[in-house]
């Protein structure tokens, strides 16, 4: 009988996740025995970050992120935690970026604290701050940064340590899996906080990826060993592997070998304590909205079933 996902991740120490679609949770019997089975760590595509759970100042719709979180309660799962600042999905009262510095503060602090507190009990690691630099390898240029100055990355870690002291605290971003200008200002932002005290305690590296042009894999190990020579963790927090138009054996084949080869890299790190998909089930995926042309980027397609790269890991 070949073990699912679940029970390999488990065996290796390395949960093995996915995101979570709450509409997808609440209406499909065979998604919910699907994240049951394959996934140990759970995350909310959508439902926790700042635009849905606090739609108003003051104001928090918890439905969805609550709906997960049950469900993650329910059968033994935990979380990660997505996120908790971002430049994007920010509710319009952050977005129209016309409060005043001291009032963003304070509504940033009341938002992590809430957020955080309401869900301690689940989410054991929190992206704290998401896509804080940008393609060019330079700090974005985003509300929080334009408002508050660069120092909101330490006040969103301070206050979401101060909320829940057990939380592994990542900072989250794309693009960043190989040695790179990006990766490198990267480790570069992470050693100052540290340096400054603080609490950054790990990195989650997106891997947003194509099945036919998987990264440089020495590039990845090299990126690999110098995040922990920085005493951080690392999760792989939103894995696809994209493939172009239909999947073929060889499409589906060369998926499978990224994947076995990244899970292979993480093991071999020592310190990557998490390994989750961007989605269970290409029955429900952001990839053939955002890249024209792609999609078939997930371990199980869309009738459920296993794909080769669900299969590498559990054999
Ligand atoms: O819920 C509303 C619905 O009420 C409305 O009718 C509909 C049409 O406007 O929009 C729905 O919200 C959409 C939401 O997904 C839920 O489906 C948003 O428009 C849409 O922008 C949002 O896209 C999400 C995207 O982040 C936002 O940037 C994707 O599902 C999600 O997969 C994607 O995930 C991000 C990670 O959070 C960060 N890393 C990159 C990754 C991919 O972009």
């Amino acid at each position: 009988m070949t073990r699912s996902l679940r029970e390999a991740g488990e065996a290796a120490g390395m949960p093995i996740g996915a995101a979570v679609a709450a509409k997808a949770l609440k209406a499909d019997a065979g998604y919910r025995n699907l994240l049951n089975r394959e996934f140990s760590l759970l995350t909310c595509e959508n439902a926790m970050k700042m635009g849905p759970i606090h739609p108003a100042p003051g104001r928090y719709d918890f439905r969805d992120a609550d709906l997960i979180a049950d469900f993650a309660r329910s059968h033994g799962h935990r979380m990660r935690g997505h996120t908790l600042v971002w430049h994007n999905q920010c509710p319009k009262w952050v977005d129209h970026g016309k409060l005043p510095a001291k009032q963003l503060a304070k509504a940033l602090d009341a938002h992590i604290r809430t957020v955080v507190a309401r869900y301690r009990d689940v989410v054991s690691c929190w992206d704290v701050v998401n896509e804080a630099i940008g393609d060019d390898a330079k700090p974005r240029p985003t509300v929080w940064s334009r408002t508050l100055g660069a120092g909101y990355l330490g006040r969103a870690f301070k206050t979401a340590h101060e909320a829940d002291p057990k939380a592994v605290l990542f900072y989250n971003d794309y693009n960043i899996e190989e040695v790179n200008p990006k990766s490198t200002a990267t480790i570069r932002m992470v050693e100052g906080m540290l340096r400054s005290g603080i609490p950054v305690h790990g990195i989650g590296i997106q891997g947003h990826l194509m099945a036919d042009r998987p990264p440089d894999w020495k590039k990845v190990k090299a990126n690999f060993r110098r995040i922990g020579e920085l005493g951080l963790v690392m999760q792989i927090t939103e894995l696809d592997f994209r493939i172009k138009g239909r999947p073929t054996a060889q499409s589906l084949r060369r998926q499978a070998d990224a994947t076995r080869r990244l899970a292979d890299l993480c093991l071999e790190s020592g310190h990557c304590t998490g390994f989750v998909w961007w989605g269970a089930t290409d029955k429900y995926s952001w990839v053939p909205g955002f890249f024209r042309g792609y999609g078939h980027a997930l371990p199980f397609d869309r009738s459920f079933r296993p794909k080769p790269a669900a299969r590498v890991l559990t054999a």
